[in-house]
């Protein structure tokens, strides 16, 4: 199937590492070029560097997307560099500390800036360009956390489920601009960001054990359905959350 993404420019945050990082390169492979967005300058760079050695194209952006001026930055860099933003994914946010009685103020603020207010201000900043186009494609990270299922983490799962929230009411309003809003649910993923912890002790194999599918899922696992939802193949869908969890929250 031709996803149709030769020369779309996407914005990918969070791509320095994980499953950005993985989008973004699954997005080179099919023509597309990418702006890089992240906290994290050197590997940000770094991710471009081995892209464009590859021959395709990218730029780095630094940014932190619960910060309005830098993602309004972000945006208008992509519009200087290469004219358009076809697609933005919503990837860049914290990792998950905390639970119940132990998550403070500092952290709740933490995770509800890092993930809800990121993919708030990056979808708000990107909607003006797509609506004059009258097109464009924004996917969402969100997580299984988000919809309930764990009883740990709660300002982590909070912020998901404001994504959740967020994906189906700027979807439904964005479509009458031909503007496809989705979001994507992984479970229990290997990247930077979960490797230590499911290193420890037995941890990987009991998580395994929660998995139907019995793996834990790699950050290409992810990518390729963000890329889909990117792409004019899921032109038919708005508002929706895929599960990437080889069936572990069914
Ligand atoms: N790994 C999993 O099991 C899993 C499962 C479900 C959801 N998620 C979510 O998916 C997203 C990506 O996770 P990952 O596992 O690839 O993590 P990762 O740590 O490998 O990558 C996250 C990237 O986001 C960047 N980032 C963080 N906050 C930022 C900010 N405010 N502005 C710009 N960049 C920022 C980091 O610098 C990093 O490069 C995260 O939101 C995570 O919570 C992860």
């Amino acid at each position: 199937m031709d996803l149709k993404l030769k020369d779309k420019v996407a914005i990918v945050t969070g791509a320095a590492s994980g499953m950005g990082r993985s989008i973004a390169r699954m997005l080179i492979s099919e023509g597309a070029k990418v702006v890089i967005a992240d906290l994290q300058e050197e590997k940000g760079k770094e991710v471009v560097f081995h892209i464009k050695q590859g021959g395709g194209e990218a730029a780095f952006t630094h940014t932190n997307t619960s910060v309005r001026d830098d993602v309004n930055k972000m945006v208008a860099s992509t519009l200087a560099t290469y004219g358009q933003v076809d697609m933005l994914f919503n990837v860049a946010g914290p990792g998950a500390v905390g639970g119940q009685l132990d998550t403070d103020e500092n952290e709740f603020n933490r995770q509800i800036n890092g993930h809800l207010k990121g993919v708030f201000n990056c979808t708000q900043a990107v909607l003006p360009t797509m609506i004059e186009k009258k097109s464009g494609k924004i996917v969402n990270m969100a997580s299984f956390a988000g919809h309930g299922v764990l009883d740990s983490i709660p300002a982590y799962s909070a912020a998901f489920g404001g994504i959740l929230a967020y994906t189906k009411n700027v979807a439904r309003w964005a479509a009458q601009y031909n503007i496809n809003v989705n979001s994507v649910s992984p479970g229990n993923i290997l990247t930077p960001m979960t490797i230590n912890w499911l290193s420890e002790g037995d941890n990987m194999e009991k998580i395994t054990a929660t998995i139907p599918i019995r793996r834990i899922g790699s950050p290409e696992d992810v990518a390729s359905v963000c890329v889909f939802l990117g792409s004019e193949a899921s032109r038919h869908l708005v508002g929706v959350d895929i599960n990437v969890n080889g069936g572990q929250y069914i």
